[in-house]
Parts: C-alpha cells; sequence; structure tokens
C-alpha cells in the first residue's frame, strides 16, 4: 500500500540573569538558587535521565502501523488515498482490537519514529514531555514575597484577583484537589496568550523578543504539567468540565484583550494570581498534614517531571507545584514592571528556564 502510495506522488503527513529592575521582586538570593536550579534542569536532563535518541522502524506484527496522507497529487488521487486510508483505518481498528500493541506511524516522508530511552535502556514513557524537559524545582524560593499595590492599576488588578477568588472559594470550598485542577486550566492560560502576542508583535515589527515569547510559553507549558499532574489525582466531573469550558471561553479572550490594551496590568494580574495559587497550595499542604487529603503516593508523570525520588508523595507534588507558581509570580510581577518603568519586555532579558 505504501508502494502505491508513493508513485501516487507526494503525502501529506496528518498530522546577565535578567536585567533587575526592581531589587524588591528578586533577590539575589532567589536569583542565584534560580540560576542553580536552571543548571539542574539542564544537567538532570544529561545525567540522571540521560535520554538518547533511537530512531527505527520496528517491523509490526500486524502491518497496520503506517499512515499517509497526499499533498501535491491530484484530487482523484486524494481520494484513492483517501479511500485506501479509510479501509486502511478500518483494518488498523480491528488490528487494534486484536492486537493491543502500541503500533508505530510509519511515513516515507522519512521521519522515522524516535524511542526516547532512559539511561537504563528502559523507554521514556511520556511523550508531553522529554528527559531534557525535566527539572528539580527550587523550593529555597521566598513564597512570602508580594508586591504591594503601589498605584491605580495595581490596586484594580489586586482587588480583582481576590474578588475572582471569592467564587472559586464558595464552588470547591475544601476540595483542594479539584481545586488545583481547575486552577491549572485557568492559569496555563496567560503564559501562552501573552507569548502568542509577543510573537505576533516581534513578527509586525521585525524585531527580536528579548525571549519573553520563550519565558511565557514555558510558563504555560509548566502550567499545563501542572493540570496533567492534578488529572491524576482528581479526575473531573462533567460540571467540572462544563465549568473550564465556560471560564476558558470567557478568560482567553478577556485576558487577550487585557494584554492587547496593557501588558502591564495584565501581568500584574498573573502577578497576583499567582501569589493566590501559593495559598492554595499552602492551604493544600495544610489539609495533607491534617490528615484531611490523603497523601497518596505521587503521580509517576510528576517523579519524572520533577525529577521526584520514587517514594515521592503527593506531598512533595505540592511543594514542587507552589514553588513553581512562586516563580511564575515573581516573572509576571518583574513583566509588569519592565512596562511600569517605561521599557518594553523586549529591552531586558527574560528569565529563560525560570519554572
Ligand atoms: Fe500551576
Ligand atoms: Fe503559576
Amino acid at each position: 500500500m505504501v508502494a502505491m502510495m508513493m508513485r501516487q506522488g507526494g503525502t501529506r503527513l496528518s498530522g546577565s540573569m535578567m536585567t533587575m529592575l526592581g531589587a524588591r521582586l528578586f533577590s539575589h538570593s532567589a536569583a542565584g538558587t534560580t540560576s542553580t536550579a536552571g543548571r539542574g534542569f539542564a544537567s538532570g536532563g544529561n545525567s540522571s535521565l540521560v535520554g538518547f535518541l533511537r530512531g527505527s522502524i520496528p517491523a509490526n506484527d500486524a502491518g497496520v502501523n503506517w499512515i499517509v496522507g497526499v499533498r501535491s497529487c491530484s484530487t482523484v488521487a486524494q481520494q484513492e488515498v483517501q479511500n485506501s486510508g479509510a479501509s486502511h483505518a478500518s483494518s488498523a481498528a480491528q488490528a487494534a482490537d486484536s492486537n493491543k500493541e502500541e503500533k508505530e506511524i510509519v511515513s516515507y516522508w522519512g521521519v522515522p519514529p524516535v524511542k526516547v530511552v532512559n539511561k537504563d535502556g528502559t523507554v521514556w514513557k511520556w511523550d508531553c514531555f522529554r528527559p531534557w524537559e525535566t527539572y528539580q524545582a527550587d523550593l529555597s524560593i521566598d513564597l512570602k514575597k508580594h508586591h504591594v499595590p503601589l498605584n491605580l492599576l495595581d490596586k484594580l488588578a489586586y482587588w480583582m484577583v481576590k474578588a475572582l477568588r471569592m467564587p472559586a472559594d464558595l464552588f470547591f470550598q475544601r476540595r483542594y484537589g479539584c481545586r488545583a485542577m481547575m486552577l491549572e486550566t485557568v492559569a496555563a492560560v496567560p503564559g501562552m496568550v501573552g507569548g502568542m502576542l509577543l510573537h505576533c508583535k516581534s513578527l509586525r515589527r521585525f524585531e527580536q523578543s528579548g525571549g519573553w515569547i520563550k519565558a511565557l510559553l514555558e510558563e504555560a507549558e509548566n502550567e499545563r504539567m501542572h493540570l496533567m499532574t492534578f488529572m491524576e489525582v482528581t479526575k473531573p466531573r462533567w460540571y467540572d468540565r462544563a465549568l473550564v469550558i465556560s471560564v476558558q471561553a470567557v478568560f482567553f479572550n478577556a485576558y487577550f484583550l487585557g494584554y492587547m490594551i496593557s501588558p502591564k496590568f495584565a501581568h500584574r494580574v498573573v502577578g497576583y494570581l499567582e501569589e493566590e495559587a501559593i495559598h492554595s497550595y499552602t492551604e493544600f499542604l495544610n489539609e495533607l498534614d491534617k490528615g484531611n487529603i490523603k497523601n497518596m503516593p505521587a503521580p509517576a508523570i510528576a517523579i519524572d517531571y520533577w525529577q521526584l525520588p520514587p517514594d515521592a508523595t503527593l506531598r512533595d507534588v505540592v511543594m514542587v507545584v507552589r514553588a513553581d507558581e512562586a516563580h511564575h509570580r515573581d516573572v509576571n510581577h518583574f513583566a509588569s514592571d519592565v512596562h511600569f518603568h517605561g521599557r518594553q519586555l523586549k529591552d531586558v532579558s527574560a528569565p529563560l528556564g525560570y519554572h
């Protein structure tokens, strides 16, 4: 089948540390430990987990392990391929039923399946992150640091976040696991929106970003990993999912508009949101310590992402997530301060690797 499709031509595979503007935001000790954490991040991927790539296209017992599409070929050819693809998909589905082994997708574009393996030769089991993206959280970060609202914009951001907390308290009450999971569905939005807008701005203006695009996207990815972790702890119910859809629809657009109008305000809001997140995770820890929430073993995904010991518990996970939130707090308050001082983010080196 692949040979036939190749003859038809063309396929489509479907498929200086950051500049310190405000010493009150970043202490030297915090900055120092962050650098260390950053190095740990890099070296951790190379020493403790040392993943390496191994490209191979293993034979598939069922012979159904290829999926190709078509590009730059006729409509007829496309139809044929679609038809064959459909029948192929059908046979693949049948094969999948009879054989639960994972199937590789083979494409004649010459992109081989990549297997990432650990140092001991075992297969790295996560596709959503790789060994070199894992790190050890910086637990020494100051959790009590707070940006005192100085001007009207700060006060507006502060009280807006405080007001948003009230309905969250009412809805979740002491369901901290669920609360954390829902919080992360919101927390992962600002970084992506801000990164996307800075990306477009960089393209429009033919200018560099100062590394802020990557920094904000990194934050979004880190927040999403928080969600992937808490999903393993708390399973969302239908009304949780409905709430996420509604909140995301509103929050994404509101933040998008807010960032367009005033990135200074948008980053300040996120800074305060992160302060609230630290507070929420501290309460979560208190409930764990009191025994009101069972301190279950840490999810496997968390153990690998934060390089936790095999016997790590939920408490350990909440600790590292809370440390991440403190870093997000600092990054966003710092970004807001850059604007407060009349400068642009592109002029100030971004805090890369600042989980
Ligand atoms: Fe988070
Ligand atoms: Fe966060």
